[in-house]
């Protein structure tokens, strides 16, 4: 076990798959003691257990994040359980499947931006007394290359996902230097979420030719994104503030 999250505590959204998983193991191995939050219980023992066999301390906590009074309550239960937080990372969210605007309805914008966008606001502002309070503390949030262009998703994902990072900048401004916030953007990550995008014949033909055309010419696994959180939420990133970390394989960079 290295020590670059020694002495941190952190809470990890989204933390029984995909990206949030990696997230949760990569900083535990680095010596974080990890909440790790989701609203699959089945995934979260998973994390846990997975975090515990290479010798790490992790508690699972499950939630619906779009859910106030269940984030302030799980909040709670946090800080009496650890005794503080010193990272939060805001990876929990939901797709919309790349539709566009006469396909979303009012139920599905709702609930996008309840969970990829209103979660993130709910979090920060129920752990920010803990964070201000440990001294020396970061947020990061995933935001997407669809935070920054069309076509990352679709109409509602792409207009919570520009929030995200319209967030992230607001917190890094109104409450640095004690609280570093900034943003990871992904571009194609191999997850549950995206499988289905990325089939071999019956995927997304655009997607898939954008991700064979970028400079990496593949997407991306869990553990790659996992990487960039880590260095944001380490002290190597001590002077990283308000960020947008594109992490893309180059996608939009051509
Ligand atoms: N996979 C990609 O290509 C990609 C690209 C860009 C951005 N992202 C972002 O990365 C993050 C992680 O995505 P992933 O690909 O690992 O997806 P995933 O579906 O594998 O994991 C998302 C996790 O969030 C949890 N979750 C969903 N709604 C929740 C809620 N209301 N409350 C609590 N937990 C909830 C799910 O149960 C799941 O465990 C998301 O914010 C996603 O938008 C992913």
């Amino acid at each position: 076990m290295s020590e670059r999250m020694k002495y941190k505590v952190a809470v990890v959204t989204g933390a029984a798959s995909g990206i949030g998983q990696a997230i949760a193991l990569r900083l535990a191995a680095e010596g974080a003691a990890i909440a790790a939050l989701d609203v699959s219980e089945a995934g979260l023992k998973e994390t846990v257990e997975k975090i515990a066999a290479v010798g790490g301390h992790a508690k699972a906590y499950a939630l619906d994040i779009s859910n106030a009074t269940a984030v302030d309550a799980t909040a709670k239960a946090i800080l009496a359980d650890f005794g503080k937080v010193t990272t939060l990372v805001n990876n929990a969210g939901i797709f919309d499947n790349h539709l566009t605007l006469l396909e979303t309805d009012e139920a599905l914008w709702d609930r996008i931006i309840a969970v990829d966008l209103k979660g993130i606001y709910l979090l920060c502002k129920a752990l920010l007394p803990a964070l201000q309070a440990s001294g020396n503390a970061t947020i990061v949030n995933l935001s997407s290359i669809a935070g920054v262009v069309a076509h990352g998703g679709g109409l509602a994902y792409t207009a919570a996902k520009h929030g995200v990072i319209g967030l992230t900048k607001s917190i890094a401004a109104d409450y640095g230097p004690a609280v570093r916030c900034n943003a990871v953007l992904p571009g194609a990550v191999m997850t549950a979420m995206t499988e289905k995008v990325f089939a071999k014949g019956q995927g997304n033909a655009a997607v898939l030719e954008a991700i064979s055309g970028s400079p990496a010419g593949r997407y991306a696994q869990p553990e790659e994104l996992a990487n960039a959180v880590l260095f944001l939420a380490s002290d190597e990133a001590s002077f990283v503030y308000g960020a947008q970390l594109v992490v893309d394989g180059g996608w939009t960079a051509v």
